[in-house]
């Protein structure tokens, strides 16, 4: 006969290996999430969403390895966690990036995010409050902040002009279908494999060469022109304008961070940090350039010359070249922070101060991952370097001003400039 056992009022509800199981599969799903936000940013042409999603995808990343460092405590010293996931799941999560277009890609990827952050709210409510404390703790912050992405995605979609006429799509359709039948967020595993329906079944996602740009862009071969006017006003907008192309260090980081698979977790990390930071740099100067009557595209260019310059070498190249480019940051944007605080602009003097404590930590980055790439040969990171910038972006750029003349945007801004100017004068009669 068995012995006697006292039992507690409340039964044990979730045992480690369960409890550890399910957060590495949400880890899965976050990480594959990010991935594909990051491979695909490069292909989105709205300009809002372009400049909203690194947002996403770094929070996606901190989601991601709170999990991850949760299931490496919870199983020490198993060391699992980025191996052994569910097969099925894992094709479905691939698929999401051969959506085609901007709509289809948030009705994939929202999806399954809505999908997570019910399990989040499942996963807090069931918790043992005491046992699962340290879960608890970030876990409780999933939830408002992954409502939030949804709502600002669901406000991007609505000003998306190849949304869907009614919801569900079928693309969304058959990957909710899709995501149940593999188990859903929590599972089980399905032993069996599951091949994907008709409709997810695209061919591979190709990055293309020339980074995709808003329709309602004018055409611009590169973003400065090759002299510039030196008067100070003239230089506060060239420096708007500068920042504001800094959206292509947001879609290589972002490139990369998709298509490097097996790179140490560190890399992913600072990968969506990097890029929600260049985000940020564009952002930045857009909000300035706006506050002075520019408009985004149509009165300055944005473009991705520095990208396009190097992206038919490889994508090793356009980050090389990026990491070139930021060798020269924060010398040269702790420089511009004084000199505009001086004249009285505290506007793009701050701005410049915090973009230059993000390219100090960048420079590390592309040091550290440049290398890493190279297989830690140091002759081979310098000469990718220096091909990036000195033979390729050079060439590039004196092959593409024969052929263009910045108009009609020199004009534009010249007039812009000339208009501010009169109102100033005007301002102090
Ligand atoms: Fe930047
Ligand atoms: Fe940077």
């Amino acid at each position: 006969m068995a012995s006697k056992a006292i039992l507690m009022g409340k039964p044990g509800q979730r045992q480690v290996e369960e409890a550890s199981q399910r957060l590495k599969r949400m880890f899965l799903i976050e990480r594959e999430l990010m991935k594909t936000l990051g491979g695909y940013l490069v292909s989105v042409s709205d300009w809002e969403l372009k400049k909203r999603l690194p947002k996403h995808m770094w929070q996606d990343s901190l989601r991601a390895n709170a999990l991850r460092t949760r299931v490496l405590e919870l199983r020490y010293p198993r060391r699992d966690v980025d191996h052994g996931h569910d097969a099925n799941l894992q094709q479905l999560l691939a698929a999401l990036i051969r959506c085609g277009s901007d709509a289809a890609l948030l009705e994939g990827v929202y999806y399954v995010k809505s999908e997570l952050c019910e399990a989040y709210e499942a996963y807090v409510t069931a918790a043992d409050p005491l046992d699962d404390a340290p879960t608890l703790e970030f876990m409780a912050g999933f939830v408002p902040q992954l409502k939030q992405q949804i709502a600002e995605a669901e406000r991007l979609y609505a000003g998306l002009p190849e949304r869907a006429a009614s919801r569900p799509s079928a693309w969304q359709a058959a990957i909710a279908a899709h995501f149940q039948a593999v188990g859903g967020v929590t599972g089980p595993e399905r032993p069996e494999a599951l091949p994907l329906p008709h409709v997810l079944q695209r061919p591979e996602y190709v990055p293309p060469l020339h980074p995709a740009r808003d329709p309602k862009f004018e055409y611009a071969a590169y973003h400065l022109p090759k002299e510039m006017p030196t008067k100070f006003i003239d230089r506060q907008v060239w420096q708007g304008i500068n920042h504001v192309n800094e959206i292509f260090s947001a879609e290589i980081t972002a490139l990369v961070l998709w298509k490097w698979d097996g790179m140490p977790w560190e890399f992913y990390l600072d990968c969506a940090r990097w890029s929600f930071d260049e985000a940020r740099h564009c952002m930045m100067g857009e909000e300035r350039l706006q506050a002075w009557g520019f408009e985004a595209g149509v009165d300055y260019p944005i473009c991705a010359d520095p990208y396009v310059s190097n992206s038919a070498y490889g994508e090793e190249a356009v980050f090389a070249l990026l990491h070139r480019f930021e060798m020269n940051g924060p010398n040269l944007k702790s420089k511009l922070k004084s000199e505009f605080e001086a004249v009285g602009d505290t506007a793009s003097s701050q701005d410049f101060d915090y973009d230059w404590a993000d390219e100090s930590i960048h420079l590390q980055y592309g040091y550290k991952w440049l290398l890493h790439r190279m297989g830690g040969d140091n002759d081979k990171y310098e000469e990718i370097r220096e091909a990036a910038y000195h033979r390729y972006w050079k060439e590039f750029l004196v092959a593409e001003h024969e052929k263009w003349d910045y108009e009609p945007f020199r004009a534009r801004i010249a007039a812009r400039i000339a208009a501010i100017e009169a109102e100033a004068g005007a301002g102090h009669e």
